[in-house]
């Protein structure tokens, strides 16, 4: 069995993003290219039913809690959630022409630093992944509301996860039930994807050095803050808003279509769809096109963004050329958060990366304590062929 071949290496896979090399294991999630997302085991369309808090348990600890665990995850969770006062004010002195993410980062770094508790080295993995996931919302709130401009007193603690998140914004007006859900399932779908996703790499390579929890998240988030990657629903937005300057909020399938067609010949990209390991229908995004269905039918965007889910992997598949024509969660995760009245594009990374916070300190728990019977990944230490050796190049 340790002599099976999972995957042969010849030069057509070099310069590729290590695309399907398999490096490890993942014990959060998985993503199935035919099915999408999986949460320890489960399909995420069959968790949306669940809390916030239910969901990170069973990412954490690869079941769903016992009542008794719940309230007491609960109650845990809101005892590590209070950031240290200092970092608030920190985060109010940062350029605000600094993007949410990158603030977020330096947040996370902050709150190590300041924090560092008393009579330990610091640097426990566990701890601080159950602490940095109570404080990355509040830690990403405060961010928005600084950027935004948006004031109010340091909030009290509310005993929900996603209540302290909305708490911690400040938003200019009190938010809608509707808005709750969205927040609930945005960052419900965005927890883990698996291993080999960018930013959560990135965040394992870093661990891998022996960078505490904090730093490797740190440097997590930049990962996530490429187009490629964590800012893929501004895109995505984008191109819906192109649509919509070209075509209007009215615009039909076929005239999509037509519009798709003429980008695609132009040399434009149509974004928010296709993926790198699926081949089917982002799962994520079926999930909020059916909230977005329930929710919004009648806004004119949901229904702009329903046509282009359709027109777009028409026309992708006449190409012949793509692998995968469906659409991915960026298609519309941004637009069910502007529909229930949350539209600030410029933060959706951000939630995104607060989110995600969760199942990359899982996985760097997973490399750093448990791998290899408890000794750990070694340092991540990958081979480059030197380009102008006459025996690799060409
Ligand atoms: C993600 O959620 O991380 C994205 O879908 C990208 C990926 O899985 O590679």
């Amino acid at each position: 069995m340790s002599e099976e071949v999972l995957f042969s290496i010849t030069k057509e896979n070099l310069e590729t993003g290590l695309r399907g090399y398999p490096t490890g294991y993942c014990p959060t999630s998985y993503v199935h290219p035919d099915k999408g997302l999986y949460y320890s085991g489960i399909a995420v369309d069959e968790l949306t039913g669940l809390s916030l808090e239910e969901v990170i348990y069973l990412l954490l600890y690869a079941r769903k809690p016992t009542s008794d665990e719940r309230s007491q995850f609960i109650h845990d969770l809101k005892k590590r959630a209070q950031i240290h006062p200092d970092v608030l004010a920190h985060i109010k002195s940062l350029p605000k022409s600094g993007s949410p993410l990158k603030l977020f980062a330096c947040a996370l770094l902050l709150e190590k630093m300041l924090n560092k508790r008393e009579g330990r080295d610091g640097d426990d993995y566990w701890e601080d992944c159950l602490d940095v996931v109570a404080k990355a919302p509040l830690l990403a709130g405060a961010v928005m509301a600084h950027v935004a401009g948006w004031n109010g007193d340091t909030p009290m603690l509310q005993d929900g996860y996603v209540e302290r998140f909305v708490h911690s914004m400040h938003l200019p007006k009190a938010p809608s039930h509707d808005l709750k859900e969205a927040f609930r399932l945005f960052l419900m779908l965005h927890l883990d994807h698996g291993g080999g996703n960018l930013s959560t790499f990135v965040g394992k390579a870093v661990a891998s050095g022996l960078e505490d929890m904090y730093g490797s998240l740190a440097s997590a988030m930049l990962a996530l803050e490429g187009p490629r990657h964590g800012r893929a629903n501004q895109d995505a937005l984008e191109l819906l808003s192109d649509v919509q300057k070209e075509l209007g909020l009215a615009a039909t399938t076929d005239q999509i279509k037509e519009y798709l067609r003429k980008r695609l010949k132009e040399g434009g990209l149509i974004f928010g769809f296709g993926h790198a390991v699926l081949r089917v229908e982002d799962p994520r995004a079926t999930i909020f096109y059916a909230f977005a269905q329930r929710h919004f039918k009648s806004n004119p965007l949901v229904q702009l963004a329903i046509h282009l889910r359709e027109a777009a992997s028409q026309v992708l598949k006449e190409t012949g050329k793509v692998s995968d024509p469906y659409a991915n969660v960026d298609a519309i995760s941004g637009v069910v958060l502007i529909a229930a009245g949350f539209d600030y594009p410029q933060f959706f990374p951000l939630l995104f990366g607060a989110s995600r916070c969760v199942g990359i300190a899982r996985q760097i728990i997973y490399e750093r304590l448990e791998a290899r019977g408890g000794k750990g990944t070694p340092i991540v230490r990958p081979q480059y062929l030197y380009l102008y050796d006459p025996q690799f190049s060409g």
